[in-house]
């Protein structure tokens, strides 16, 4: 019998919590969250914050996720970190969020070199691609998702590919936007469906079928159960509601709920 699928519950802390604080909320989060073998619970705290957080967690109950890194491993690169100094902290590595694409100008390219140095580090690269919300205007959902993808896994060979994990993140959906508005489940059933396919025809169909789809966007404790719910939907990736204990413990709960 082949093992279940594991939902994945991703908090994106993005800018938020000194070192001091996130070791604060991860002994809170870690009192009230128990380790589960279905449902596995990342998170993705300031670069700042990764090595104390790998010193003070139980990695049965939580792993960690870079939120950025440079896709070269060692050299003049002033300011920047690469992803072989943080390996020894974290197992999985967020890349291409909308934020990194849109506040911070990362190209297509970037990205790519991004997923190949997270996979060449023995890590699991989460590749965030969504559309904007002109795109979805102007009937080009499935263009924008078709070219994130073959854009953003163009380094990953057929043996890679099963080492990664794609986020479903519409940029429109996204809190922190302005005029951000939750997704229907009926469109992110359509997004999981054309990332399939394209995965299918970059790859092959068992590759399609086996690949995590995550979804992220404006979830709640509310919202995430109808969410993961959505056939072919792994998991989920949080931002605003992984930071307040009580929301994202909800989450995990009912994580844990539906896949026992
Ligand atoms: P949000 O963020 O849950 O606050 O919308 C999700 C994300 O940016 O990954």
């Amino acid at each position: 019998m082949t093992s279940p699928r594991k939902t994945y519950i991703i908090a994106n802390w993005k800018m938020n919590f000194t070192p001091g604080e996130a070791s604060l909320y991860l002994n809170r989060l870690s009192n009230r969250i128990s380790p589960s073998r279905n449902v596995q619970v990342v998170l993705a705290p300031s670069t700042v914050a990764l090595q104390p957080l790998s010193l003070q967690i139980n990695r049965r109950q939580f792993k960690l996720a870079a939120q950025n890194f440079y896709w070269r491993d060692y050299g003049a690169y002033t300011g920047e970190t690469s992803v072989a100094q943080i390996r020894g902290f974290v197992d999985y590595a967020i890349v291409g969020h909308s934020e990194r694409r849109y506040v911070f100008n990362e190209s297509e390219e970037d990205i790519a070199q991004k997923v190949a140095a997270a996979i060449r580090n023995n890590l699991t690269p989460i590749l965030c691609i969504g559309e904007t919300a002109l795109e979805r205007k102007d009937g080009e959902t499935k263009a924008a998702i078709y070219s994130q993808l073959t854009n953003g896994l163009h380094e990953v060979s057929k043996e890679d590919i099963s080492k990664v994990i794609i986020a479903y993140e519409p940029v429109w959906a996204i809190s922190s936007n302005k005029n951000a508005k939750p997704a229907k489940p009926s469109d992110i059933a359509e997004a999981e469906l054309i990332i399939r396919e394209h995965i299918a025809k970059l790859y092959n169909k068992q590759t399609a079928e086996d690949i995590y789809i995550l979804y992220g966007g404006s979830v709640n404790a509310d919202t995430a159960g109808g969410y993961l719910d959505i056939p072919g939907i792994d998991g989920l990736l949080i931002g605003g509601a992984s930071l307040i204990a009580d929301s994202f413990c909800a989450i995990v709960e009912t994580a844990k709920g539906k896949n026992k």
